[in-house]
């Protein structure tokens, strides 16, 4: 559905100008729900304001349900906008017009007839559940309320495509759950494919299919968002995930630890991180492997999510045993399918 092949971005500056996109290669599906995250100024807006060419690239192609948007005039590029709806952070919405006017005012412009015009503004405002607020105006509803009316106005034109920049970071938690949950509804009952970009791990967890992380103008890592949550490869890709699955071991458990390697140095053990994704099959597995190969294990942290119905655990232990029965240990999980990363205790 979109295609973004090796798009760079400079934007003039002094004394040199500044260089927010570099070979940046996407490419979102039809009907999924993409997620494109980093941290602030790493060029997520840039990015995002490529896809329906309010920033033109310096270099490279944006091709948008079928049609190549770098290669059109103004006037067809105009007409192809109305398949990109977009909503943004601060909500964009215009003060001295009601809920209902504000929703109207796409399909005003484009010259939809008044009574067209009224059936369709129904329509949204009922999917978007505001239609007992229709006369109210920005300064009279929350800011759900203002993010919903944003949906209903993107959504004005049919789009194909929703563009959504940080719809939620303004936002509590609960009614970036609220929103987050729409746009799923909208996603999954018109088949409306969605690239939302987010500093928020939760974010993505709540709602993407799959995620790209970009770092300093360039696409670092992408890919299914269980399977970037259980092998995540980039450092900011972990440090991203480790906020809302927080992997920082308490200064006293390491303390401990490296007391009982110290006593024991024979059988010192390791720290291992595991990670595991799908059936939730990592705790009967843990038990199997100390029995099997006869190891003392110590659960230092754990925690079990959920990905979108999928379990997702994590866990930090500490084993020891005879290091050939360490080594089959690791062995015997890996051929399981948990992730396990070795940690030097030493550097904890
Ligand atoms: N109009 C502009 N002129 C010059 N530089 C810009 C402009 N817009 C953005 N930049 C720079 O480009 C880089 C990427 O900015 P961008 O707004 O895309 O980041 P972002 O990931 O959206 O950040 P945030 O999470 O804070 O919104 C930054 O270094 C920023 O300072
Ligand atoms: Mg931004």
């Amino acid at each position: 559905m979109i295609q973004l092949k090796d798009i760079s971005l400079s934007y003039p500056g002094h004394p040199a100008p500044v260089q927010a996109l570099q070979g940046v290669n996407l490419q979102v599906r039809a009907g999924e729900v993409f997620g494109v995250i980093g941290r602030s100024g790493a060029g997520k807006s840039s990015l995002i304001r490529v896809i329906n060419l309010l920033n033109r690239p310096s270099q490279g192609q944006v091709r948008v349900a079928g049609a190549e948007l770098t290669a059109l005039s103004a006037s067809t590029l105009r007409a192809a906008r109305h398949q990109i709806g977009m909503i943004f952070q601060h909500f964009n919405l215009l003060s001295s017009r009601t809920v209902f006017d504000n929703v109207a005012l796409p399909l005003e412009l484009s010259g939809v007839r008044p009574a067209l015009i009224r059936t369709r503004v129904d329509e949204l405002l009922d999917l978007v559940g505001l239609s007992a607020l229709r006369e109210r105006y920005p300064a009279q509803i929350s800011g759900g309320q203002k993010q919903r009316v944003g949906i209903a106005r993107a959504l004005a034109s049919k789009p194909k495509v929703l563009l959504s920049d940080e719809a939620t970071s303004a936002l509590d938690p609960e009614t970036t759950r609220s929103i987050l949950g729409l746009l799923r509804q909208i996603n999954r009952d018109f088949g409306l494919t969605i690239v939302l970009i987010t500093h928020q791990m939760q974010v993505i967890k709540q709602v993407a299919d799959r995620v790209a992380v970009i770092d300093a103008g360039r696409i670092v890592e992408q890919g299914a968002v269980i399977d970037v949550f259980t092998r995540p490869q980039h450092a900011t890709t972990r440090s991203l995930i480790d906020e809302i699955l927080p992997q920082e071991l308490p200064a006293s458990v390491i303390a401990r630890i490296r007391a009982l390697m110290a006593a024991e140095p024979q059988r010192s053990g390791q720290l291992l991180r595991l990670a595991f994704a799908g059936d939730g099959s990592g705790q009967p597995l843990l038990s199997d492997v100390i029995r099997r190969f006869g190891l003392d294990l110590n659960i230092l942290h754990g925690q079990i999510d959920d990905i979108q119905g999928q379990t997702f655990g994590s866990l930090a232990v500490h084993v020891r045993g005879a290091s050939a029965q360490l080594v089959q240990a690791v062995a015997h999980l890996r051929s399981a399918g948990v992730v396990v990363q070795e940690e030097e205790i030493a550097h904890v």
